[in-house]
């Protein structure tokens, strides 16, 4: 990669990016940007193509050609935990660093996945996590790891952990209850009877595996465990439509949220760790929303 050129080829320059591999499908730009000019900022928010086990080396060209901040999406989070010269508390019991802040050319980690979560929920559902007894399907993966802790920090009513592979849920409920926030800690396989058990006795209903972003994908939990009475939050996105697990639950009558609020919510969680004051939330939305339909 020729930095020179990365650094040198924008009007406004290039100043904050997203890296991930594969990175072309992001639309982290067309949130960003707008929200850049809305605010006067001279800088712009660009896709960088980072392969795994070149993180630490990305991160130091960035600051050497003046770079702000990154985002950091799959498959990273992990890598940029362990190359960053300082993590605040909060990333450090995600377990995940999805926001960089170049600062006085330290290099400073900060998680805003979490927090993304806890304020997609209050503005979808106008409830806190506290008082939510919260089902997360995909537990053991890296967005189901962060919600998790995020539950458990929020001092969630009760925490049920399902994935697939069994053992990397049993992980992550080790860890929450050495945090010892959540007083009931659950963890379960992926089998239609136990989801559907488990669904009867929760409020807020999370998808956070990968299921669901293609079609033809598998369903996660039968449509009849769903009740009117549900939170449901996909953290999938689908430019093409919904994904099954919002389709029925809509049809169940339930309330739902997708994968786009969050991205809005993290997006501008992570533009108030790099510049002061509450981030332009309605234009990142609009860049958002525009984004999408293309
Ligand atoms: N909207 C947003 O801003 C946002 C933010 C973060 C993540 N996400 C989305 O969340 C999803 C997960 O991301 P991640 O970073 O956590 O990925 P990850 O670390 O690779 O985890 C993937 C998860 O999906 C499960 N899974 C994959 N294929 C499955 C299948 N066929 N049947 C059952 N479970 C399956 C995995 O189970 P095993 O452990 O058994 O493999 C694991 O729990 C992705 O779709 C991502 O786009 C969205």
């Amino acid at each position: 990669m020729n930095w020179d050129t990365v650094a040198g080829r924008f009007t406004p320059p290039a100043r904050l990016a997203v890296i991930g591999d594969p990175i072309g499908h992001s639309r982290s730009p067309q949130m960003h940007n707008p929200a850049l000019a809305a605010r006067g900022i001279g800088a712009q928010y660009i896709r960088v193509q980072v392969p795994v086990g070149s993180v630490g080396q990305a991160f130091r060209q960035f600051a050497k050609h003046g770079f702000l901040g990154v985002n950091i999406t799959i498959p990273h989070k992990f890598e940029a935990l362990s190359e960053v010269d300082e993590v605040d508390e909060l990333a450090a019991a995600l377990g995940a660093v999805n926001t960089l802040v170049i600062r006085d050319g330290r290099l400073l980690g900060r998680n805003s996945d979490g927090p993304g979560f806890l304020r997609s929920v209050r503005e979808a559902f106008g409830v806190e996590l506290a008082d939510l007894r919260v089902l997360i399907l995909g537990a053991g993966g890296g967005a189901g790891r962060a919600v998790a802790v995020q539950s458990a920090l929020a001092r969630c009513g009760k925490l049920v952990l399902a994935n697939r592979s069994i053992e990397k849920a049993e992980v992550v409920a080790r860890e929450i209850r050495a945090v010892g926030r959540c007083m009931d800690v659950t963890v379960l396989g992926l089998t239609d009877d136990e989801i559907a058990k488990a669904a009867a006795n929760v409020d807020l209903i999370v998808n956070a595996t990968s299921l669901g972003m293609k079609p033809g994908d598998a369903k996660l939990l039968p449509a009849e465990s769903i009740e009117a009475r549900h939170l449901v939050f996909d953290m999938v996105y689908r430019a093409d439509g919904e994904t099954p697990l919002l389709a029925d639950a809509k049809k169940a009558g339930a309330k739902v949220v997708d994968g786009l609020t969050l991205l809005l919510h993290q997006g501008a969680i992570s533009f108030e760790h790099w510049f002061p004051g509450p981030a332009p939330l309605e234009v990142m939305r609009e860049g958002l929303r525009k984004a999408v339909k293309m």
